[in-house]
């Protein structure tokens, strides 16, 4: 076993390590900063219970995103990040008697390569920023005391298996039996999402607890508190896993586990199948056979569009040799570090190969479109799914997949505990819950709301606008298993029908739901990279507003006569059921009479700029009017979306980036 020491390192804080939404992402070239992800790390540390520190395990996990692919230029920032300063020892570190805390070192790298031979990934790894972080914080983990790191083999883990992989490992026994086992009590999840990545563009870290979900915002706020006065690190002299040292440290192409010995204890990096314990838990939750029957019939034709991000790794393991799906149903599906120098968000906009071949927005195509498409974003949690020629947004995705769960899915066959959504989400499954007698919660944006009350037993099912979807299988929206849940409500809706008869399609699905539902209309108006005190001004302005009603309906009948009033306006306010903590300043909304809502957000994932969310949603009960092209349907309250906003007064700009 390889002898480690731990140093402590001087820093200075950074003023800018503020987690947005979902952990810190920032352009490429401030993580760069000498000690700037070591301060972050620190202060993650320094912000939990020592339970959760000492002896325990970490995971840390990247979506494949890099720094660059200049070799030169990486071994230049690969001595920048690898202490710049050298680091004094000044004592050793106990880790006798400690228990297990998991960190998952999850570096997407082999991914990468389509040859997935050890020098292959070692080539990659002198190009990886994820691997050097991987690195950095292997160190750290072992210097603050922890037992254990696990790492996906390769460096490969979505963040939603890492939420599974934290939550239980599952292993099988020589029978092939399952056995849950080990968990984690933590997880470094290296990914700026469906943010694009490459030299130019982001990084990202966010932290996930033990039950598998990103931390809490007291945990976060805490984070933040000691990033502003961090004053020293620790970290361990574990041997770099530079290149040409890489062999004795750890090979993370090699299942199995390496040891290192502290002055006092163990320290153990641990590398597992990425994808093994993520395609049991799928198994255990829907009937692969009943799906697979579906993707083999000649009636049903199917897409899926990783956009270059982890989900291809998983999407032909579960997909092509699980389910039986031809391989070249499969869209993008090699990861790649710049995601092919696209957006890895699957929306109508960024997902654009899939949406020219499903036919959206054609009424003829040459080629027929497949019945069913998907696309994922870069770390896989994020879904888009479609029909053939039809889009299906995500606020009715989870209204449907509420709806039809407990029939389609056997994990589900016991009924649903509860089901919620982001407060921005459209009122779709509102009209699911109070159909089927569940409880229902709204929450504000951001994965974390739901898990307080999945732990609590209170919410199955969940979902958001923002093309995430997802139940309490994980503590992460999970972009593969809303892919699974689609089709088993469409091997269910067809069991009787794939030998003879008319195929119930994707567009069949949500009409009907329309029909018995009401249909929410719905769109996201999104204004990427405004100048930051612009959108502040806007969004003040329109809380100004909202004192005086009056005066916000005389504006809204001048901009637009026949829309209906404006009863209420507020700035949303979450008290979360299970732990009494406050949420505030989580949305401005103006709610219409009719049930048509207007809301105005921040986003909190962004890395420059301000990136300003309109959402404007409108109810149509009435089945012979749930029909319509939904811009059409909206567009007398974008207009007065617009107006209201001065949207184009403080932002310059006559039309948004991405409309979804
Ligand atoms: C991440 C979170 C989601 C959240 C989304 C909002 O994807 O995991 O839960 O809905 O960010 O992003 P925004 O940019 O609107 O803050
Ligand atoms: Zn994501």
């Amino acid at each position: 076993m390889v002898l480690f020491n731990v140093s402590r390192v001087e820093t200075t804080p950074f003023g800018d390590q503020k987690p947005g939404t979902s952990g810190l992402r920032k352009k490429v070239k401030v993580f760069k900063q000498p000690n700037y992800l070591q301060n972050f790390v620190q202060s993650t540390f320094n912000a939990l219970t020592p339970q959760n520190v000492r002896g325990a395990t970490l995971v840390v996990s990247g979506d494949g995103r890099y720094f660059s692919k200049d070799a030169i230029q990486a071994k230049a920032d690969y001595s920048m990040l690898c202490c710049s300063q050298p680091a004094q020892v000044i004592f050793p570190y106990s880790l006798k008697g400690l228990g297990t805390l998991i960190i998952f070192i999850s570096v997407t790298l082999t991914i990468l390569c389509e040859d997935t031979s050890t020098s292959c990934w070692k080539n990659l790894l002198s190009l990886s920023f994820n691997s050097m972080a991987s690195v950095i914080i292997t160190k750290m983990a072992a210097g603050n005391g922890l037992r254990r790191v696990w790492v996906g083999q390769n460096g490969l883990l979505s963040t939603p298996a890492v939420s599974a992989v934290i939550r239980e490992r599952v292993g099988v026994d020589v029978s092939n039996r399952l056995v849950f086992g080990s968990k984690a009590t933590g997880a470094f999840i290296l990914t700026a999402s469906h943010n694009p990545g490459g030299p130019n563009e982001d990084f990202g870290i966010k932290y996930n607890m033990e039950n598998g979900g990103p931390a809490p915002e007291g945990i976060t706020d805490k984070i933040y508190e000691n990033t502003k006065t961090i004053k020293e690190y620790l970290t361990a002299d574990l041997p770099d896993v530079h290149p040409s040292s890489l062999p004795s440290y750890v090979d993370i192409t090699t299942i199995g586990v390496t040891s290192f010995s502290g002055s006092e204890g163990q320290f153990d990096v641990e590398v597992f199948d990425s994808a093994s314990d993520y395609i049991k838990l799928m198994k255990s939750i829907f009937d692969f056979e009943s799906i697979r029957k579906l993707l083999s019939s000649p009636k049903f034709t199917f897409c899926y569009d990783a956009l270059h991000g982890v989900a291809g790794a998983y999407a032909k393991r579960i997909f092509v040799e699980e389910l039986g799906a031809q391989e070249s149903s499969l869209l993008n599906c090699v990861p790649k570090e710049d995601f092919g120098g696209g957006h890895p968000d699957p929306n109508l906009t960024y997902a654009k190969e899939l949406v020219a071949r499903m036919g959206l927005g054609k009424s003829n195509s040459e080629v027929e479109p497949p019945e069913f498409g998907a696309a994922a974003d870069g770390d896989a949690d994020r879904n888009m799914v479609l029909g053939k020629r039809f889009f299906v947004t995500p606020s009715d995705s989870v209204a449907i997949i509420a709806a039809n769960a407990v029939e389609a899915i056997p994990y589900f066959s016991a009924g649903l505990k509860g089901v919620a959504r982001s407060m921005p989400t459209s009122a779709a499954l509102d009209v699911v819950a109070k159909n089927l007698n569940l409880k229902f919660f709204e929450v504000p944006t951001g994965w974390k709301f739901f898990g307080n009350l999945m732990d609590a037993g209170l919410c199955s099912v969940c979902g958001e606008e923002s093309f995430g979807t997802g139940s309490d299988h994980i503590r992460e929206k999970d972009g593969i298993w809303a892919v699974l849940a689609w089709l088993s409500i469409l091997a269910y809706k067809n069991r009787e029908n794939l030998g003879g008869g008319k195929l119930v399609t994707v567009e069949d699905i949500v009409r009907n739901h329309w029909a018995t539902y009401g249909r929410h209309y719905y769109t996201r108006y999104d204004y990427e990279n405004v100048d930051a005190g612009a959108a502040k001004e806007l969004m003040a302005c329109l809380v100004k507003l909202q004192s005086s009603l009056t005066e916000v309906n005389e504006i809204v009948s001048g901009i637009q006569s026949d829309v209906s009033k404006v009863v209420h306006a507020d700035e949303f306010e979450y008290k979360d059921p299970v732990d009494g903590s406050i949420s505030k300043h989580q949305g401005i909304r103006y709610l219409f009479e009719d049930g048509s809502r207007l809301v105005f957000r921040l986003s909190g994932t962004g890395s420059e700029g301000a990136t300003i969310r309109l959402y404007i949603e409108q109810y149509e009960k009435d089945p012979s009017k749930t029909g319509r092209d939904s811009q059409d349907a909206l567009a007398p309250l974008v207009a007065v979306a617009l107006g209201l906003s001065k949207m184009q007064e403080f932002t310059g700009r006559s039309a948004p980036t991405v409309i979804t």
